[in-house]
């Protein structure tokens, strides 16, 4: 991993300024690495071994970043796209080219979706054999009834290679179109979608919830993201190291 960044380069990563006023900061005699004052901004600094400093603050290099997204409908989970507006194109923070989504939620699906480039965390969170918690709420056309509930509890047959894993189905309210919670413990293509067809009903909303131990924070509005918490973090990453590896 490369660990040696010019000095502009690494405080417009650590969100000190844009580039423009961090080579400002840095020609005026703010920055200091190791306690001396660096003036060119084109200064390597390894992010390992040198202590930096602006106006006086220690700015520590983190390699990896994590946000959380309420991702809306109508955007695909892409990276880049050339047509489609994609998860990565709201992420305004664009000092970082290395982000990617977490997995993947449907184009008409909004909800939690978190965005980062630690790559080892998304492996833990993805793996099939961690059973990761996913909770969705959804709309459903159709009456979803008590035996829809066992039978998820059960481990539905979807085709002849795939009974899904058992769901925690709970119904919120039963009628013509039934509002649902489903909790689901792998990540397989429309999975949600397809656990409803298999009963004969048609989710026509989808919105996910949480992951793990991550919850979607009630105050973003679609479309908007924030870094997750030091707890946040510190919290999905002991559910990773903590979870069950057998299945
Ligand atoms: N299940 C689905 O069907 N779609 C999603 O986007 C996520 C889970």
């Amino acid at each position: 991993m490369k660990t040696s960044f010019r000095l502009d380069k690494y405080l417009a990563d650590m969100a000190v300024g844009t580039r423009t006023e961090v080579k400002n900061m840095i020609r005026k005699g703010l920055v200091t690495v190791n306690g001396e004052v660096i003036r060119r901004p084109e200064y390597k600094v390894d992010i390992e071994k040198d202590r930096l400093q602006c106006g006086g603050r220690d700015v520590v290099y983190q390699t990896h970043v994590y946000y959380m997204l309420n991702k809306p409908s109508g955007v695909i989970t892409a990276t880049n796209d050339k047509r489609q507006k994609t998860v990565l194109d709201l992420i305004t923070d664009k000092e970082r080219k290395d982000l990617f989504p977490v997995g993947r939620l449907d184009k008409d699906t909004e909800g939690l979706l978190l965005i980062t480039n630690d790559g080892e965390l998304a492996h833990q969170l993805l793996s099939p054999k961690k059973h990761v918690s996913k909770l969705y709420r959804a709309l459903v056309e159709g009456c979803v009834t008590d035996e829809d509930v066992k039978l998820f509890a059960e481990g539905l047959k979807m085709d002849e290679e795939w009974t899904a894993l058992p769901a925690e189905l709970k119904i919120l309210s039963a009628g013509p179109e039934s509002e649902v919670e489903v909790i689901i413990y792998e990540g397989k293509f429309h999975q949600i979608k397809r656990m409803f067809e298999a009963v004969g009903k048609k989710v026509v909303a989808l919105k996910r919830l949480s992951m793990g131990t991550l919850q979607l924070d009630g105050s973003l509005q679609p479309g908007e993201y924030r870094p997750l918490t030091t707890d946040e973090l510190e919290q999905l990453t002991a559910l990773t190291d903590h979870m069950d590896t057998k299945g």
